[in-house]
């Protein structure tokens, strides 16, 4: 596939770097967007270890910066590339009471999950509807199907990509473009020491956590047969549909309890 581009935001660890290994057998450029130099450059070494034929573009930026999606549309590098396929993947969460958390960082959280994937995806989105061809896939998270206090923001920003990425997967049916929103449930990576959350031993517990590896797996075979709602690991999928069966303010005092087991936690230290 000449000048065939998979595009992918938060690439340098985690999900997306898994993704990233995954999308480079199938494109001839990767454009990996991340915040921080030597991480990116240290994913494209390994990226390139596996897949020598992959042209790998990095791009250095700040996603929660208005105005990001825009810069990296209309990167010089990107002008003679066609996305085939865009992951929205760069995340972070925050926790706490919602009186006491930081604005500036969950304004930013706002602008990096909200605003930045809805331009990115609207500005890459007319091109595949133009070539009848392109696969979107939005990184969402359990977290979006139910409220959490004590991640009031987090949760409420990712039912936001689950519920767009829905309706407009919708939208571009019978177009040769399909949207996948990606729930994980608890996958250990970079995101639990930035949150501030995650006791060792619970990241570990088998039942509960998936690997990046499989969540990735996962998310390109659902990708790949254009599935809308991915859901990596059973229990994540009980979690997800639970709710559905208890009324909501039930839902979000169980929610609540588990956050406060984690406050706790932090509270106390490992
Ligand atoms: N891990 C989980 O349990 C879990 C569960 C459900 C959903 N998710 C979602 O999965 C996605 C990937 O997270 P992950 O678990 O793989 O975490 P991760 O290892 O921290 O990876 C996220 C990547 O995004 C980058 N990033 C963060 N803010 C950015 C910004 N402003 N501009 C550019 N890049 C930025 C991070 O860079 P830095 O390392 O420099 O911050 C990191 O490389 C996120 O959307 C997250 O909400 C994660």
């Amino acid at each position: 596939m000449k000048n065939h581009a998979a595009l992918i935001t938060g690439a340098s660890g985690g999900i997306g770097l898994e993704i990233a290994k995954l999308l480079a057998l199938d494109h001839s450029h990767l454009v990996l967007a991340d915040i921080r130099q030597e991480a990116l450059e240290n994913a494209c070494s390994s990226i390139r270890s596996l897949a020598p034929d992959c042209e790998i573009i990095p791009l250095v930026l700040d996603l929660a910066q208005t105005g990001a999606a825009e810069q990296v549309f209309s990167h010089p590098s990107l002008q003679e590339l066609e996305i085939g396929t865009l992951v929205n993947n760069a995340g972070f969460g925050t926790f706490g009471l919602f009186q006491e958390t930081n604005w500036e960082k969950e304004s930013r959280m706002l602008q990096l999950h909200v605003l930045t994937l809805t331009h990115l995806t609207k500005l890459v989105l007319p091109g595949m509807i133009a070539r009848k061809q392109g696969r979107i896939l939005n990184v969402a998270s359990v977290a979006g199907f139910q409220p959490s206090p004590l991640m009031a923001v987090y949760n409420a920003s990712k039912a936001y990509v689950l519920s767009f990425s829905e309706a407009l997967a919708n939208e571009v049916k019978g177009t040769g473009v399909s949207v996948t929103v990606l729930c994980p449930g608890l996958t250990p990576t970079g995101f639990q020491a930035r949150v501030g959350v995650g006791k060792p031993e619970m990241t570990a517990n088998k039942w509960i956590s998936s690997s990046a590896d499989f969540v990735a797996r996962k998310a390109i075979a659902d990708l790949k047969k254009g599935k809308t709602v991915s859901i990596p690991g059973r229990i994540n999928y009980l979690l997800a549909n639970a709710h559905r069966f208890l009324p909501r303010n039930t839902v979000t005092a169980m929610v609540r309890k588990v956050q406060e087991k984690n406050r706790s936690f932090l509270k106390k230290g490992p």
